[in-house]
């Protein structure tokens, strides 16, 4: 099974193993999440009553296109499920995101979700941290400045582009993109970066994630609660 068949594996088995009829869904970002969006598509013209809170623009457009009714944010109380990818998750299932630029609406949005679910390819399944840069989203006064001080915690950091331009995200802020030798202690990390003034969000997700649906070595699907 190629990388792609595991996304699409884990994205539908999400959507027909959690979404119920008549519930309200918090709608990831990126191309695992792109598969539960499809899969949504197809329990509505089956029949179902779904609605759906997108986590991005991109997200918005997607669900448009596959027939899913939006909601805004603030017109619910809480969402049943939330269900997104990650771009990397360790044993304890602390999640970093935030690859596709999303990652503070995708914070909301899992933090207003009764459960959150992420669906992740087998090669995002890591023993510690690290590996992928975490990004972290900043206002764009002073952006230079709140780079300098996310570096003097000792990482590299990258400022994200697109077309030769800064990356700006669905916010209006930019990224920047920090690799750490390694992230040993996700949870003070996290509240570091949140305390440097600039900082908007960080995409460390910790003891947020409710369930995992991945693919193990046998290439099955796992589900981890
Ligand atoms: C977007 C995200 C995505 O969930 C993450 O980047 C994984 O993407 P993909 O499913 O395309 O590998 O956090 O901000």
């Amino acid at each position: 099974m190629d990388r792609q068949d595991e996304k699409a594996l884990v994205g539908e088995t999400a959507a027909i193993q959690y979404v119920k009829d008549g519930m309200t869904v918090g709608l990831g970002t990126g191309s695992t999440a792109f598969y539960v969006i499809k899969k949504m598509g197809e329990m509505i013209k089956a029949g179902m009553k779904l609605k759906g809170v997108a986590t991005s623009k991109a997200t918005e457009k997607l669900a448009s296109e596959y027939g899913i009714q939006l909601v805004d944010i603030n017109e619910v109380e809480a969402l049943d499920i939330a269900i997104d990818g990650a771009d990397e998750i360790d044993a304890n299932f602390c999640a970093v995101k935030g690859g596709g630029g999303a990652l503070l609406r995708e914070k909301i949005i899992a933090s207003a979700a009764k459960t959150f679910i992420v669906v992740a390819d087998g090669s995002k399944k890591v023993q510690s941290l690290g590996r992928f840069p975490l990004p972290v989203e900043v206002v764009p006064f002073g952006y230079k400045q709140t780079e300098r001080a996310i570096r003097k915690l000792g990482c590299k950091t990258e400022l994200r582009m697109k077309d030769e331009a800064l990356y700006v995200t669905d916010n209006g802020n930019y990224i920047v993109d920090c690799s750490f030798p390694s992230i040993q202690n996700p949870s003070q990390l996290h509240q570091t970066l949140n305390n440097i003034v600039g900082v908007v969000e960080n995409g460390l997700f910790i003891h947020m994630v409710d369930v995992l649906i991945s693919v193990n070595m046998q290439n099955a699907i796992s589900v981890d609660l």
